[in-house]
Order: structure tokens, then sequence, then C-alpha cells
């Protein structure tokens, strides 16, 4: 089978990883890919938004399956313009990839739903948002989002009323995410832990994957400005099955069947981002896509046929195709630019990728890197996820930071309390 990977980050090489070990694939294309994943499939220079183009791409070369890692091409449109073409995608429709498209559609569809999450209210006025804040904010710290695309920069979980009262100025009135905060979500700040929990869906079955925690700052002891993610682990201890069966029961399927009443029906992965609180899950939003870097920590563990469950899942017999994994434990360290997630500077060589790729138990993903006249060298903020693999998290960690201190690279940062005291 010919298959196309859309996407260039080290999601994307987990995912390509798979793939191409799967006995399905006969031929891996990535558009447009990155250093890494350019040893184990065609790189192609095709942009993830450049719809029309990787569609002709895909015809022309007869590819039989597409699989989307970001959400960005997929709240466009790819899926549709693959569809209306006939060939199958791995990933949602664009009606149903609103569920992260607009943060307004999934907190009013959880309404629906009787999704558990915090309470909240839309505004297309700057003065309406306003006024809401200065009535309720006393009496209830609040959470300001921008609903549209916003590439993680349009949440201001705010301490302050003016914290809150300054984001609805730079989001509605200075536009400085631009349309995407033509109208924003207001809602209750949730206190507790965090969890990724990422489903296979085939639309009306769902079936979990190994719930991840993420470390989004930039710093260690979570300080620092916000970014794609410095690293993540599963499973997290705190995860019970009572929580999970709660988050699956309440969260996931609800959101599922409402998705198919309204003539959206969602397949692919659903990634819900959950906040624990007192034993119960909220969801904090929804997202269409594989997570970055959870899938790092996730393809390692996958025991089953990525590919197998991919298909399944766009032909609505996931039900059998029951996806596995190991019940080891995971560890990803993001190793980044000096400067990330502000400017950066590039091209610098890396070091030690040979040593690492000797190591057991570790896998390492490529994300910002490019390979260039037989080196690889850096060509983006997040440029490695090294991933540790144990019985138990502190193994996993103990692997992940053994392969960390082989790597180099000029101005290389990473945090060093990825699943610490986990
Ligand atoms: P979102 O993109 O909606 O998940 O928001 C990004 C991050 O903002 C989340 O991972 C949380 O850390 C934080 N956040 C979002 N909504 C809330 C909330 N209601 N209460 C507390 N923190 C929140
Ligand atoms: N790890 C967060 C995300 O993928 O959105």
């Amino acid at each position: 089978m010919r298959i196309a990977l859309v996407g260039s980050g080290g999601r994307e090489h987990a995912l390509a990883w798979r793939i191409a070990q799967s006995p399905h694939c006969s031929q891996l294309f990535a558009l447009p890919g990155n250093g890494g994943i350019a040893q184990i499939a065609e790189c192609v220079p095709l942009a993830p938004r450049a719809i029309p183009e990787i569609v002709q791409f895909a015809r022309d070369q007869r590819v039989e399956l597409v699989v989307v890692g970001p959400e960005s091409p997929l709240i466009a449109g790819l899926a549709d313009a693959l569809a209306e073409a006939g060939i199958p995608c791995f990933g949602p429709r664009r009606a149903a990839a609103m569920l992260e498209g607009s943060k307004a559609f999934a907190k009013q569809l959880m309404a629906q739903a009787g999704v558990p999450t915090a309470p909240f209210a839309v505004f297309d006025q700057p003065e309406e948002a306003r006024a809401y804040l200065r009535q309720h904010f006393a009496a209830q710290p609040m959470v300001v989002k921008a609903d549209g695309e916003a590439l993680g920069k349009g949440v201001f979980v705010c301490e302050t009323l003016a914290d809150a009262l300054d984001a609805v100025e730079f989001l509605m009135e200075q536009r400085g995410l631009g349309e995407a905060g033509a109208r924003v979500v207001i809602e209750q700040r949730l206190y507790g832990r965090e969890l990724s929990l990422l489903c296979f869906t085939d639309s009306t079955h769902a079936e979990p994957m190994p719930p991840v925690r993420d470390y989004k700052r930039a710093f260690d002891g979570n300080r620092g400005p916000n970014t794609g993610g410095m690293g993540c682990y599963t499973p997290p201890p705190d995860a019970t099955p009572d929580i999970l069966q709660k988050a699956y029961e309440q969260i996931v399927l609800p959101t599922l069947r409402t998705m198919a009443e309204r003539g959206t029906p969602y397949q692919g992965v659903l990634y819900a981002g959950l906040m624990i609180s007192d034993g119960q899950p909220y969801t904090l939003e929804f997202n269409c896509r594989f997570g970055d870097p959870e899938t790092q920590t996730l393809m390692p563990l996958l025991e089953s046929d990525l590919v197998e469950v991919m298909l399944a899942s766009i032909e609505g017999r996931l039900r059998e195709a029951r996806p596995q994994f190991a019940s080891r434990c995971a560890v990803c360290v993001v190793l980044a630019s000096g400067g990330y997630p502000g400017s950066y500077r590039t091209g610098f060589p890396i070091e030690g990728l040979e040593t690492v790729a000797q190591m057991p138990d570790v896998v390492l993903f490529h994300a910002g890197t490019a390979f260039e006249s037989g080196r690889y060298l850096t060509a983006g903020g997040r440029v490695l996820n090294v991933v540790g693999l144990g019985e138990t998290i502190e193994q996993a960690r103990q692997r992940a930071y053994e392969a960390v201190a082989q790597i180099h690279f000029e101005g290389m940062h990473y945090r060093t309390d990825i699943a610490l005291n986990a």
C-alpha cells in the first residue's frame, strides 16, 4: 500500500517509524518530512496547508492512504478534499475537526453532549466580554481563550481581573492573533492535574491509548513561557482506571455520539485534554489529531500494526482491530534550540546520534532537523525527541536522560525534570 504522511515534526517521525514497519506499507511519502523521516520515507517538499497540491500528488502517485499529523490541514478541509478524490484519509473532515478549530464550537458541543467541562460564555463583542469579566471574576478566576486556531498561543489563564481584561484587549481589540481572536470563550478556571487522553476512533467506537502527561512550559518547575511541549511521560500514576473509565464514558463516547448525531461523524484520533479535579476529569480542550510529543511516547509502546488500526478506523471496524500497547513506561525529553519558544538560530551540527542509536530501550525521533551532506543539522525550535523505555517510570526516565547526555548541539536546551517524582 502506498501511504503519504503529512507533517514534519517529532510526532510525524514517530508515526512514520511505525507506518514504515507495517506489512501494509510498500511506499511511504512524507509531506514534507524532516531529516530523520528522510531515512525511512521519501520526503516531498509540499507544505501541509497546500491542499490542492497534496490531493494532486496523492492522485499522481496512486496513494492509497493519507495520514495527517497536524491540525491545520484537517481544519482547512484536507480530509474532505481527499474524500472527493476517493482517497482514504486517517483524520477527521473539516466539520468534525471544528472540535479543535473552534473553541466555541467545542464548548457548545460539550454542553450539548453533557460532557464535564468548565462553565463558559462566548463573546463577539469586547465590551460584553469585559462586562462579564467585571461581574464574575472576583468570585471565580477565569480563562480567556481565542476561539480560532492559534497554535497554542490563544489561551490566557488569568490571575487577576486586570490580566483577563488585557487578554480581551489583546485578542479582540488589537487582534494580536488575527481573526482567531475575533470571538472569545471565557471560562471558569479549573485546578488539578492535566492529562492527555488520545483515542483512535471510527466515529462510533473508540480505543483509548495509554494516558500521557505533557510538560508545556519551557523551563524546569513549570516556569517560563508555554511551548509546543518540552516532554511527556506515560502512564501517570494518578490516571487511575476509575478516572480513565469516567473520561471514556462521560467525555469520549458522548462527544462521538453527539458528533455523529449532528451529521459530522468524527474519525481519526480524538485527543481530549483533561483536568483531573477531585477525582473527576473535565475537558479543557479537544484536539483533532495525535499529540506532539505524546505520540513519541505512545508509538514505541504500540504493539499492533498502526496501519491496520488506521484502516480499521477509516472503514468503521475499529471494534475488531483492538490496538494493543505494551504495559511499559515511556519518557520523552525534547531537545530544543537555544531561545525557543522565542527566536533561535538553526543550522548547527548535531553530535552523538550514532551513540544513541545503539542504546537499548532508547528511541530517538527527529523534529526540527535537516540531513545535509551526510550530517544532521538543527532546523527548528524543537530539534529532537529522546524517548526512554522501562518497566518503571524511573527506569524510563533514567534511560532517556542517559541518552540526552550523549547528544550535543550549540545552544541545546531541555528540561531536566520530565517525569521527575512521577
Ligand atoms: P487549551 O488549548 O484550551 O487546552 O488550553 C491550553 C492550556 O491552558 C491547558 O493545557 C491548560 O494548562 C490551560 N487551561 C485551559 N483551560 C483551562 C481552565 N479552564 N482552567 C485552567 N487551566 C486551563
Ligand atoms: N502536546 C500538546 C498537543 O499536542 O497539543
